[in-house]
């Protein structure tokens, strides 16, 4: 969800880098036809994302949680060259949209998707990243993290999304539903996680960003 007023939204879009064609015509048609479109990344968060990449200027991504393969192109955008994007989604029914948009995109050769369960594909993926994007299932971020961390270099940067979930992340935990109460548990884990920095970054519906000490 967005915290902030529509017409700061639309202001703020205003004076980011427009939203590349590509991206818009992928929003508009997962708007029409995807089951729960507001998953998408969007204009502005993609444009963050987007943005970090650039400057971390990574060789290696993983992501997890591809859905329509929005902030898969952004995040690509930030690639070395000769890097390479790696995105998983349990979704396959996604697999035809995605590749026919990731085909247009200018890292296309770049990105390669995996189909099935991210808890069981990340361990046969043999590879020191540099950036980490967990959108995936809420209930498995921690798990997520944990498969991720030792494969994040040094430095690297680990991003999860959704974090303030539409703010419910201040209810009691005894009345939280199982998401909410998972990423409660995974923001108060990273707080005091000696291995990483993090920063809760308020964009959209919260992005923590952690960096590997
Ligand atoms: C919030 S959406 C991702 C949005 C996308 N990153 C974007 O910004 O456009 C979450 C995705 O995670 C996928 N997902 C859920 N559980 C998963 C799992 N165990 N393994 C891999 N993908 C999973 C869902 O199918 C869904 O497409």
């Amino acid at each position: 969800m967005d915290f902030l007023p529509e017409d700061l939204t639309d202001y703020i879009e205003l004076h980011c880098e427009p939203e590349p064609e590509l991206l818009k015509e992928l929003a508009r048609e997962t708007y029409a036809k995807v089951l729960m479109p507001r998953m998408l990344s969007g204009h502005l968060q993609g444009r963050v994302l987007s943005l970090f990449s650039r400057m971390i200027r990574p060789r290696l991504i993983l992501e997890i949680g591809t859905f329509t393969g929005y902030s898969a192109i952004c995040l690509a955008e930030g690639l070395q060259p000769g890097g390479s994007l790696h995105t998983i989604d349990i979704n396959d029914e996604l697999a035809p949209m995605v590749r026919r948009y990731l085909s247009q995109s200018e890292k296309a050769d770049s990105i390669h998707c995996y189909w099935g369960n991210a808890l069981e594909i990340i361990p046969g993926i043999d590879a020191e990243f540099d950036l980490v994007f967990i959108d995936a299932d809420k209930i498995n971020y921690q798990k997520y993290y944990e498969l991720a961390l030792p494969k994040l270099r040094v430095g690297g940067w680990i991003i999860a999304d959704n974090v303030l979930w539409s703010g419910k992340i201040l209810d009691k935990p005894i009345k939280m539903d199982a998401d909410t109460l998972a990423l409660y548990k995974f923001n108060d884990f990273l707080r005091n996680d000696q291995r990483v920095k993090s920063v809760l970054v308020p964009v959209r519906d919260g992005l923590m960003v952690a960096q590997k000490r």
